[in-house]
């Protein structure tokens, strides 16, 4: 099979992308923000709510220990996906940004402390930034940016410089990012990071749909990802944690579940994983997560990201055909993620016009609001992301009605 066939053989797989929107057939160009979903995905939810829908871990009946079973089964394909060594560093969450702040609840609370430093690049989400601005706030902590290079590159010398500067705590970064499509070096961040005595945290949201991630290559302490851009449900992603750093964190979230006995006395808590996992989960999407999971591996994550780069390099190459046109993150290692931006042209409207011509894509700063104002673009930028189902020829079009969509307000 080539790459380029991909999409021939697995888009009747996602019933969404035969609907059309204003009357023209859909493209779907909004990956970044979430993908489509498969009908094994689709099915493996309504399966669960029409047959064994129940509560987990707690009831003695059959449909409890079947519904059990299933959710428990995505942590072990999960585990099993990012080569964790163990289930229980495996910690379900509602997505990455409910990850990234357990970790800055739980793990930063108790070991940031006032005139400490933490570190995260100019390109992270929100996500990875906001959390750890409030853990600073509280605790009179500082959070020092990591600089990005004009063609959206990490700035290596950067990062060294203010790890020994610094000296800090935590280390932030994002594997691969939502806006530039760059794909970071994470292993070298975290090899240096260590290597300073920090703690590391990678976000990898943009990088669990299209690359095989593995967390002993990494030599992170902690991962985060979330379920809905790798073709799962929205509402359940994961934190992966190193056990040593897991055992010792306080719980966060207080409730059933995370306790080993509560008395008015006092309370003890359970065991990682649910130490964390207080009250009843997404547990439909916990189970149709384990089912995306399987999808991407049954086509290969090394096929995806092959697939995707083409696209990236097509749509490029495309583009540079329309005059004033500027693609934002040149990085020559990136994920199915394009930006640009028009000259004299709000990307938003942009955006309207690509959407009355059935084409969706996202458009703004895209929860990325200091890498917008670091590369000087106010207005933020039309991006188009990718996913293994996109083909040539959804991008041939939506450049074409990008051409007619400047002409019209030219
Ligand atoms: N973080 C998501 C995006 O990039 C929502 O669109």
């Amino acid at each position: 099979m080539t790459h380029s066939s991909l999409p021939e053989r697995i888009r009747r797989d996602f019933p969404i992308l035969s609907r059309t929107v204003h009357g023209k057939p859909l493209v779907y160009l909004d990956n970044a923000a979430s993908a489509q979903k498969p009908l094994a995905v689709i099915e493996a939810q309504r399966e669960y709510l029409s047959n064994y829908h129940a509560n987990i871990h707690r009831g003695a009946h059959h449909l409890a220990q079947l519904a059990t079973e299933a959710y428990e089964s995505t942590r072990q394909k999960i585990a099993n996906h990012i080569g964790a060594y163990t289930t229980d560093e495996v910690i379900f969450t509602a997505g990455s940004t409910d990850a990234i702040n357990l970790v800055a609840q739980s793990w930063g609370r108790t070991n940031i402390a006032e005139g400490d430093t933490i570190l995260v690049t100019q390109m992270e989400h929100h996500a990875n930034i906001v959390p750890w601005q409030m853990l600073c706030e509280e605790k009179r902590a500082r959070l020092i940016p990591i600089a990005v290079h004009p063609d959206g590159t990490l700035d290596l010398d950067d990062l060294d410089q203010a790890l020994r500067q610094h000296e800090p705590k935590l280390v932030g970064v994002v594997h691969a990012s939502n806006t530039l499509g760059t794909i970071n070096p994470v292993e070298a961040v975290c090899r240096a990071a260590k290597a300073a005595g920090a703690i590391t945290v990678v976000d990898g949201s943009q990088a669990l749909p299209h690359l095989a991630i593995n967390m002993q290559t990494i030599g992170c302490d902690f991962y985060v990802a979330t379920g809905h851009k790798a073709y799962g449900p929205t509402g359940v992603g994961f934190l992966w944690g190193r056990k040593a750093l897991l055992n010792a964190m306080p719980p966060w979230r207080g409730g059933g579940e995370m306790i080993h006995s509560v008395s008015f006395e006092g309370t003890t808590y359970n065991e990682i994983p649910h130490k964390f996992e207080a009250g009843t989960p997404h547990i439909s999407g916990g189970i149709a997560f384990g089912v995306a999971l399987d999808w991407m591996n049954g086509i290969g994550l090394e096929s995806i990201h092959h697939h995707e780069t083409e696209l990236v390099h097509h749509a490029q190459s495309a583009l540079e055909t329309i005059p004033n046109l500027k693609v934002i993150g040149t990085a020559n290692q990136k994920v199915g993620v394009v930006s640009m931006v028009v000259d004299g042209h709000h990307p938003y409207d942009l955006g309207t016009l690509l959407d009355g011509q059935g084409i969706a894509v996202r458009t703004g700063h895209h929860c990325t609001e200091p890498l917008m104002a670091h590369m000087g673009l106010s207005s933020g930028t039309l991006r188009m992301s990718f996913a293994a189902y996109t083909t040539r020829e959804e991008i041939d079009r939506a450049v074409i009605a990008l051409e007619r969509a400047i002409n019209m307000l030219n």
